[in-house]
């Protein structure tokens, strides 16, 4: 999952910007994008546009071809912006404000997420017609992020939903689930399908076929914390053994957000402050838990990237060091006890890998320390 990774790091250390900044790799992107693409006959990928909104990679993703998971009216104005094209957008998250449902039907988006007989009451009233696809609740554990205490119909409901749907006259598109965010089990996607066939038999039987399965978002990163993430080719071979089973075979169509951005992207800051507290080396850099990567937050997932000198000098001494960002806060720690250079010092840079995915779109100003610039190349 992690293609070319020495390359961008190569790529990054002959640029220089002003730090804090990301550095966007499209060779990467592009690698990710086709990859996923190609996953399955006639599959097609909606990136979640929550993972990284920059317009520099929506842009290039946009012209590889990719399909777009909206969360909001305003990521679908982003999207509109930059010349994307309304057939290639989905809403998918199945709660959405009434007037961001009315802004998108008049945008010509079509196909929205539910999972509520009252959300699909709200899409009947202000989007008649249109593709409804109805989100289930999975078994989402071992995930790093789980949705499923918020998003999804239990799964004994999603039969009665899709029939409401029709009689609402709502156009009945597919099912969707989301096994959760950094997912680290395998299986957890074709569990899903599994524990999914016996509704879309019995759909099937009542003459309701499904056009599209989502099988959403969730595909691992290898993080410095996660190295034993499941690979691509296992998840996706269990998905197929599960898919065989089915009488018939919707179209399948996924969502992922970090599986496609986050290796495509680092992260370059520097040391601002060497201190020694408690007899422990602190590294403080311009960038942080608010500004830069907020995953790292320890209500959030507590994410741990693996980290670079920018100037590598090989051999010679390491040290442990804490690593902080430069807000006033105390939270604002990023790692504990990482391994670097024992030279590291004030003004030396330090690179962030696979910093693509839920970095850029959380951003915070707080303490003023703006958003990090966002370089392609
Ligand atoms: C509806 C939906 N689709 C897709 C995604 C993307 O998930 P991931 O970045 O884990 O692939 C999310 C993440 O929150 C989501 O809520």
């Amino acid at each position: 999952m992690i293609p070319n990774h020495e390359k961008i790091l190569d790529s990054v250390r002959l640029v220089d910007y002003p730090t804090p900044f990301f550095y966007t790799s499209r060779s990467v992107l592009k690698h990710n994008y086709n990859t996923f693409a190609h996953l399955f006959d006639g599959s097609e990928v909606y990136y979640a546009v929550k993972a990284n909104s920059d317009p520099l990679i929506l842009g290039y993703l946009a012209q590889l071809g990719s399909g777009f998971e909206a969360a909001s009216s305003y990521e679908i104005d982003l999207l509109l912006k930059l010349g994307i094209n309304p057939a290639k957008i989905i809403y998918g998250t199945s709660v959405k404000p009434p007037q961001h449902i009315k802004h998108a039907v008049a945008n010509g988006i079509e196909r929205f997420a539910a999972d509520s007989q009252e959300e699909l009451d709200k899409i009947a009233q202000h989007a008649p017609g249109a593709k409804v696809f109805i989100r289930t609740i999975v078994d989402d554990t071992g995930s790093v992020f789980t949705f499923s205490e918020r998003f999804g119909a239990p799964i004994e409901t999603v039969k009665g939903l899709i029939l409401w749907a029709k009689h609402l006259e709502l156009k009945t598109y597919g099912i969707s689930f989301h096994v959760g965010s950094q997912a680290t089990n395998e299986n957890r996607w074709s569990n899903a399908i599994t524990m999914l066939r016996p509704i879309i038999e019995d759909l099937a039987r009542d003459g309701i076929s499904l056009e599209v399965l989502d099988i959403g978002g969730g595909f691992p990163v290898a993080y410095y914390n996660h190295q034993n993430v499941p690979h691509l080719p296992e998840i996706v071979s269990h998905v197929r053994n599960s898919l065989h089973m089915l009488s018939y075979m919707p179209k399948i169509i996924m969502e992922p957000g970090r599986g496609i951005v986050a290796s495509s992207t680092v992260l370059v800051t520097s040391v601002i402050s060497r201190t020694v507290r408690a007899g422990k080396v602190w590294l403080v850099l311009d960038a942080g838990i608010y500004n830069a990567l907020y995953e790292a937050m320890i209500h959030q997932g507590l994410t741990q990237y693996n980290v670079h000198p920018f100037n590598e000098q090989p051999g010679g001494e390491t040290m442990h060091a804490t690593l902080a960002g430069p807000t006033g806060d105390s939270l604002d720690i990023i790692a504990r006890e990482v391994e670097l250079p024992a030279y590291i010092d004030v003004g030396d840079k330090l690179i962030f890998e696979n910093a693509g995915a839920y970095t850029v779109t959380m951003s915070s100003p707080f303490n003023g320390f703006p958003k990090p610039e966002l370089y392609i190349s």
